[in-house]
């Protein structure tokens, strides 16, 4: 399988994940700033971060974010939890002034916590996410910052993300795993109302994982939240805004080959896109 590595709109902003999770995030980034000229990038021949080691997560997500800089990205989301969990401080504090203090690289856990103070009533919540994002505490480490009141219980799902990636979200299979997780987080906390759907290829069991929760339990999926927190960041930063295009277009790069990507990815966008395949 050759690789090429072509370059993308210099501008872009770019939008990182370790595979197709952050497809779900750039639906709605682009939905809500359709102005803008974006780079997507998916680890997909690395993928799941979320059972590996904090230093490995690190070190890809850090070749990642310089791969997008590299092609012309001066502003970067980490559309993954576990890289937001396990990496973003040390790249925003450690890489960015060596590396180019002009640019930025956010995460998107915060948006995402700032939104649950008003969604729960009885500040009980639950965390469904990997368990590199569950084992970080980052989530309710976030959550304690604004919202000291309020009990977060964590269940992590290590099957869910090689399900999304192999195509299975939509299988009778995949029903067997995602109610046992649910399930197992109900049982160790029966006061929670809403749940975090803290990993970006989770949406894409939604279906599934409505299936599971019961009613009047408050589902809270990341992309709404993320796309709103990112238009107000660029309101903040004209700076930063007029060094982002403005085209409206989308290029695709996956570190695995195109043809592996591509059919899964435009089922997740349920649109046909052409992609390219970089190597790291
Ligand atoms: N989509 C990523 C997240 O939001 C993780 C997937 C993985 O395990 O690679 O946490």
């Amino acid at each position: 399988m050759s690789k090429t590595v072509l370059s993308g709109k210099p501008g872009s902003i770019g939008v990182f994940d370790s595979g197709y999770g952050g497809l779900t995030i750039l639906k709605q980034i682009r939905a809500a700033m359709p102005e803008y000229d974006f780079m997507y990038l998916g680890d997909n021949a690395r993928t799941p971060y979320g059972t590996r080691s904090f230093q490995v997560v690190y070190e890809f997500t850090l070749q990642c974010v310089t791969k997008l800089f590299e092609m012309g990205c001066n502003l970067v989301i980490l559309a993954c939890n576990t890289a937001s969990a396990k990496a973003l401080r040390t790249i925003q504090q450690i890489d960015l002034p060596r590396l180019d203090a002009s640019r930025r690289v956010l995460g998107i856990i915060r948006p995402t916590v700032e939104s649950i103070g008003e969604l729960t009533h009885s500040r009980h919540v639950g965390l469904l996410a990997t368990p590199g994002t569950v084992k970080s505490l980052s989530y309710p480490l976030e959550i304690n910052k604004l919202y000291p009141d309020i009990v977060v219980t964590g269940e992590a799902c290590p099957i869910w993300v090689p399900l999304v990636e192999s195509g299975e979200s939509c299988s009778d299979g995949a029903d067997f795993f995602v109610k046992r997780h649910i399930d197992s987080l109900l049982s160790k906390d029966s006061k929670i109302d809403t749940i975090i759907l803290g990993c970006t290829h989770y949406p894409l069991l939604l279906d599934k994982i409505r299936k599971y929760v019961p009613d009047g339990i408050t589902i809270v999926s990341q992309g709404d939240y993320v796309a709103a927190s990112l238009r107000d960041y660029m309101k903040r930063h004209p700076e930063m805004d007029a060094r982002c295009t403005k085209g409206g277009s989308c290029t695709y790069f996956t570190t695995e080959s195109v043809e592996t990507f591509l059919p899964n990815a435009s089922i997740f966008l349920n649109s046909a896109i052409e992609a390219r395949s970089v190597s790291i």
